[in-house]
């Protein structure tokens, strides 16, 4: 493909494509023949080094917003196929095909927070397309380009849109392009089922007058995409939003924690009625403030339009406690606003990237929430390209903070991904296409480490955002004070366990690190002794690192009793504290621990008007005012990963055999949720069809009741007792 770019610079304003070709429907003998048929077909291909629009005639061809989405190294080509619709765009004569250039993921500064981010040499990168087109009945195009109405589009900053520069096609001053060289990125097709869409549109649940006077439009949720208005104005009006997650408690307008995001729409008008929704970026929001608006704005004008990667919603928990039901609600809307295209750790502040931790932390809850195989085949082959030749995982992917990486959890995602995808979706290809990978992280960990059979030195981010605190002499609190060198060590241990056990389903010799894992067991215990934190009992009970696992984790209940019953756990403890207490037979606390609302704990933030799931435990105090603004995201989904143990022990739906051959349901009842329903969608037989299963306990009078749906061979274990039943529906009782 050739790349071609305006001969001019554009500055910050965002190019428009403006391809003209004649179309002449009497042209018979050019139409292809399908079934004997003769078919009208536009057939069009394009990459862009940026986030595009693409229009026929003025009219959207696609769905596909965002386009192309953001890859490392590669860069993903779309391919549009228009037949029916051509009928309606297409006019006699001259016809106009027109793509829009914005920053996108590949000329925004990212990582904004970085000092040198502004200077990073992609921003001065063309704004270039390339474009093939095939077709019936069309001549030759001939591209121009224009300056577009969108005079500035970038991923943090936002949108700045004059209308008065719409095009007249007919009219309009067109510039000569020229062709360039794009290097450094492979072009590859679409990645399939993974585009962006737009999914949901919510209204205003009211207009507000804040304190300070602003005007505030609430949404009713925090939500990731943008806003569309509608606006009778006089050329030259002015409307600028600028958008928040939450108001403060006061009631004011806080945008504070987007740090150096300056998030802002900005348009101008033209005469008469008109509507305007941004194309090029997104905006991570509940709140809109109209900074500036031409006319009294009646709720009806406005609209957020929620937008992420394509992906089949799976699961589904409800139970008789509002506010466990809420908070699950928040998980969903989480992940609903992380995925979008990659993994993101939030969809707001200057940071919005592929942090690999987070990822992690979260994976089981998000393959049981909604089908992410599609989004996670694709990451993971980035992840795979953005490793550096010695294996190292970098910190982000795709990989904007130039190779900085190798931390104990983050980069474990190359292996831990992989593997719970093929326990959850049973594919064993997810784990031939990422094996070098994976096994290049694990001897990154070998070769790296101060001491043998321990993960001893490098930088880690330890049990991050965790309320156990490091001693004063260490500058950084949010690193926790779980020990580096014990969190590092059990993670290489899991990743070397993992890895052993994937190696045998894809057929590896995997001698050697069978021989390597007992002695990083052994090396561990030798070491760490006693565990100073709760993250520490945790990380070894999960990993199996531990002799007496039994003692061990009653050390941890009375641990987390003295501690008040508070959650003091970090990003990397807080997904499995409640899977190593049911483990051992404290699931009465881990209950406890599920349905307590004050600060700290999974509820507490519902108490708070949370409708995403927030960065830190303590996001909006008890108080009412906020954590520190430089790390305080309100859409933040690692905490949500306790979802993974609703499902999977409240509930007891897991993976008996990998991808649910055959499943296993043991429900955990407790009578202080009375109810719970659990469901989980899986792809059963040739065909894939999605099939529920679920989990229902009720306690009525002095009995639990179950009722259980599986729509392949499962064991059920009721109160301890294994049932071995094939497809169905089953109904049992036990004694409370
Ligand atoms: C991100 C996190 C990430 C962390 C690394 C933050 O800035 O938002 O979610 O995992 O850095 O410690």
């Amino acid at each position: 493909m050739k790349w071609i770019k305006p001969t001019r610079d554009f500055g910050d304003i965002c190019p428009m494509y403006i391809g003209k070709f004649n179309y002449d429907k009497n042209i018979e003998s050019s139409l292809v023949k399908i079934y004997e048929v003769e078919i009208l077909y536009l057939k069009i291909k394009i990459a862009a080094l940026g986030t595009y629009e693409i229009k026929l005639n003025g009219k959207r061809i696609s769905d596909h917003v965002l386009a192309p989405g953001w890859t490392e190294k590669r860069l993903q080509i779309q391919e549009y196929n228009l037949l029916d619709e051509l009928h309606e765009l297409l006019k006699e004569g001259d016809n106009f095909l027109t793509i829009t250039v914005g920053r996108g993921w590949y000329r925004s500064p990212l990582a904004g927070w970085r000092d040198d981010s502004r200077l990073d040499p992609r921003l001065s990168m063309p704004p270039a397309i390339a474009v093939e087109i095939e077709g019936s009945n069309f001549s030759s195009i001939d591209w121009k380009v224009t300056e577009s109405p969108v005079r500035f589009s970038e991923l943090y900053d936002g949108e700045h849109y004059d209308a008065r520069y719409e095009i007249d096609f007919e009219n309009c001053v067109l510039e000569d392009i020229e062709e360039c060289e794009i290097p450094s990125f492979e072009l590859v097709p679409q990645e399939v089922g993974c585009e962006i869409l737009e999914q949901d549109r919510l209204f205003p649940s009211k207009i507000i007058i804040t304190p300070t006077g602003e005007t505030v439009i609430d949404f009713g949720q925090n939500i990731t995409g943008y806003v569309e208005f509608h606006v009778n104005g006089k050329s030259g009006d002015e409307v600028e939003i600028s958008f928040a997650e939450t108001l403060d408690k006061d009631g004011n307008f806080y945008t504070e924690n987007y740090r150096s995001a300056k998030s802002k729409l900005y348009y101008i008008c033209k005469d008469g009625e008109q509507s305007y929704k941004p194309k090029l970026t997104f905006f991570g929001f509940r709140y809109i403030r109209l900074d500036k608006f031409p006319t009294t704005p009646k709720p009806e004008d406005f609209t957020a339009i929620v937008i992420h990667s394509k992906m089949e919603r799976t699961g589904w928990i409800n139970s008789s406690n509002p506010l466990l039901n809420s908070f699950f609600e928040n998980v969903i809307w989480g992940q609903k606003g992380n995925f979008l295209d990659i993994p993101t750790d939030c969809p707001q502040r200057d940071e919005r990237l592929g942090w690999t931790g987070d990822a992690q932390v979260f994976i089981k809850t998000a393959a049981y929430n909604f089908d992410v195989r599609n989004f996670f085949n694709k990451w993971l082959k980035d992840l795979a390209l953005a490793q550096l030749p010695n294996g190292l995982v970098p910190h982000v992917v795709p990989d904007c903070q130039k190779g900085e990486g190798g931390s104990a959890a983050w980069a474990d995602a190359a292996v831990i991904i992989p593997w719970e995808l093929y326990m959850i979706y049973g594919d064993p290809d997810i784990l031939k296409q990422q094996w070098d990978s994976m096994e290049k992280w694990q001897n990154y960990i070998t070769n790296h480490t101060e001491d043998q059979y321990l993960w001893t030195g490098g930088k880690h981010f330890g049990d991050w955002l965790s309320l156990e605190l490091p001693p004063p002499t260490v500058p950084d609190i949010r690193r926790g004070a779980t020990r580096h060198n014990f969190l590092a060590t059990a993670f290489y241990a899991n990743t070397t366990n993992l890895l052993i056990k994937a190696g045998k389903v894809i057929g590896k010799d995997v001698s050697e690190y069978e021989t390597l894992y007992p002695k990083i067991v052994q090396a561990f215990g030798e070491r760490f002794t006693d565990y100073r934190t709760q993250t520490e009992y945790i990380l070894a009970l999960h990993f199996d690192l531990v002799e007496n696992p039994q003692e061990v984790a009653d050390s941890l209940a009375e641990k987390i009793a003295s501690d008040g019953y508070c959650l003091k756990t970090g990003f990397v403890g807080t997904p499995y504290i409640l899977h190593v207490l049911s483990r051992y037979n404290h699931t009465a606390l881990a209950y406890t621990l599920l349905l307590r609302d004050d600060y700290p704990s999974w509820l507490y933030p519902v108490t708070k008007g949370a409708t995403t799931i927030w960065e830190r435990w303590d996001s909006i105090k008890p108080d009412g005012s906020f954590q520190t603004a430089n790390m305080n995201s309100f859409n933040h989904y690692a905490y949500g990963a306790v979802a993974d143990w609703i499902y999977g022990v409240a509930g007891g739906i897991s993976p008996l055999e990998p991808g649910f051959g055959k499943a296993k349901i043991e429900p955990h009842p407790d009578l202080r949720l009375g109810w719970l329903s659990t469901r989980i969608d899986i792809a059963v037989g040739s065909d894939s069809c999605y099939k529920p299963i679920i989990s229902k306990w009720e306690y009525i009078d002095n009995q639990i009741r179950y009722d259980i749906t599986t729509p392949v061979p499962a064991e059920i274990i009721i109160q301890g007792k294994t049932y071995d039943v094939s497809a169905g529906g089953y109904c049992f009782f036990s004694d409370v």
